[in-house]
């Protein structure tokens, strides 16, 4: 298994989670972080650490979309070790719906 990060974190972007992984195992797009499925040992400490909640064990249903782009853009996006500025409006896209549909970006971030 792995923990995935989800929907909630687009345009959120707070990067609590990046903080406490000890496997530094994040990567950065341009409005959300994924999770490399393969490096995740699956200590669960990222979880509780999101305030968007958008960090799930794959275990949980319905979450196949979810694995799918953890591990595409793992591929592609750069690692990010370090929290930055999440973006100025992220408190009101907290809890949005569609935010996929509506702003998923392939773009890569920075990363740190
Ligand atoms: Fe990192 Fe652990 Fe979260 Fe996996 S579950 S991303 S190893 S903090
Ligand atoms: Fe995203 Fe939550 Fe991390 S909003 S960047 S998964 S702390």
């Amino acid at each position: 298994m792995t923990y995935v990060v989800t929907e909630a974190c687009i345009r959120c972007k707070y990067m609590d989670c990046v903080e406490v992984c000890p496997v530094d195992c994040f990567y950065e797009g341009e409005n959300m972080l994924v999770i490399h499925p393969d490096e995740c040992i699956d200590c669960g400490v990222c979880e509780p650490e999101c305030p968007a909640e958008a960090i799930k064990p794959d275990t949980e249903p319905s979450l196949e979309k979810w694995l799918g782009v953890n591990a595409e853009y793992a591929k592609q996006w750069p690692n990010i070790t370090q929290k930055g500025e999440p973006p100025a409006d992220a408190k009101e896209m907290d809890g949005q719906s569609d935010k996929f549909e509506k702003y998923f970006s392939p773009k890569p971030g920075s990363g740190s």
